[in-house]
C-alpha cells in the first residue's frame, strides 16, 4: 500500500511536510551575468542556506535538495573537483551551524566513494546533529534514483537466490525501505527551478504521488517568497492518491 503523509500525521490534507528540491540553474545564473560557472554554484550555495532556513520557519519536517547527480560526473574535471570543494566547505562553513539550530543532517546516494575528506566530514556531520529533534535535512550527494532502484531490486535477487527470501513476501513498503528517505515522511512536494520540466534521474520511486513544481527561477534567485508560494501551491493541490 502507498504510504501517504495522511498516514503519518493528522488528516490535514494540505499539509506538507516533505519537500525535494531539484536545485538547477546555477551556471545560466553565471552566464547571464558573463561570469563562470563556478560563481552560480558559490551564489547556489547561499541559496540553500536560504532556503534550509526558510524550511524551518515553515514547519516542515524534512527538506531533500539534490546536490549533485549520479550523472553530473559527465561535467568537466575542473568543474566537478570545484563541486566537491564547496560541497565541503558548504558543510564545514554553513552546515555546522545549523547544528546548533537543532537540524538533523542526513545524506543520501553513493557518497561513500567521494573524495576521502569530504566522507569523513559527511560522517562527522551527521554523527553530530543525530541527536537533533528540528528540520531534517537531507541532502543528495553522487545520488541517481536508477541506480538505487536496480541495486535494491539485486540485494532482494540475492537474497531470493540463496533461500532467504520468498517472493509474495515482497511488498511496496519493504522495497522502500530499501530505498533513501525510508526514514523520513513522504515526499509531498518536489519543486524544480530554472524552468526545465524534467527529473533527472531524482527520487523516482519516491515522488510516485508528490505534487511537482516547476519554476523559471534560477536557484541563486530563488528566496524564501518563492519558496513560501510554493508550499502555498501546495496547499491548493487536491491529492487523491486514485481516489475521488
Ligand atoms: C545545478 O546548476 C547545480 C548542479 C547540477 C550541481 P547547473 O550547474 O546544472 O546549472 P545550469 O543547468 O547549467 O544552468
Ligand atoms: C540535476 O540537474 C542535478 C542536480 C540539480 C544536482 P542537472 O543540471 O544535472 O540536470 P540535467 O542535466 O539538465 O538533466
Ligand atoms: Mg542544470
Amino acid at each position: 500500500m502507498l504510504k501517504t503523509s495522511d498516514d503519518n500525521k493528522s488528516n490535514d490534507q494540505h499539509k506538507c511536510q516533505h519537500v525535494a528540491i531539484i536545485m538547477d540553474g546555477n551556471g545560466r545564473w553565471a552566464k547571464k551575468r558573463h561570469l563562470p560557472r563556478f560563481m552560480g554554484h558559490k551564489e547556489g550555495a547561499k541559496a540553500v542556506k536560504r532556503i534550509v532556513i526558510a524550511a524551518q520557519k515553515s514547519g516542515i519536517a524534512a527538506l531533500t535538495l539534490y546536490a549533485f547527480s549520479a550523472e553530473n560526473w559527465r561535467r568537466p574535471a575542473s568543474e566537478v573537483s570545484f563541486l566537491m570543494e564547496l560541497l565541503y566547505k558548504t558543510i564545514e562553513r554553513e552546515f555546522t551551524e545549523l547544528i546548533n539550530e537543532n537540524v538533523r543532517l542526513s545524506f543520501i546516494g553513493n557518497w561513500q566513494v567521494l573524495p576521502e575528506k569530504l566522507v569523513a566530514k559527511i560522517i562527522k556531520i551527521t554523527t553530530d546533529s543525530a541527536a537533533n529533534s528540528g528540520l531534517h535535512l537531507l541532502i543528495a550527494l553522487n545520488y541517481g534514483a536508477q541506480q538505487e532502484i536496480l541495486a535494491a531490486a539485486k540485494d532482494l535477487a540475492r537474497k531470493y537466490q540463496q533461500g532467504d527470501l520468498n517472493l509474495e513476501d515482497i511488498n511496496e513498503d519493504d522495497f522502500a525501505k530499501k530505498l533513501a528517505l525510508a526514514d523520513a515522511p513522504p515526499v509531498d512536494l518536489l519543486i524544480r527551478t530554472s524552468g526545465e520540466i524534467r527529473l533527472s534521474n531524482f527520487l523516482l520511486w519516491q515522488i510516485a504521488y508528490a505534487e511537482l513544481y516547476f519554476t523559471d527561477v534560477l536557484w541563486p534567485d530563488f528566496s524564501e517568497d518563492d519558496f513560501n508560494v510554493a508550499l502555498a501551491q501546495f496547499s491548493l493541490r487536491k491529492r487523491r492518491y486514485g481516489g475521488l
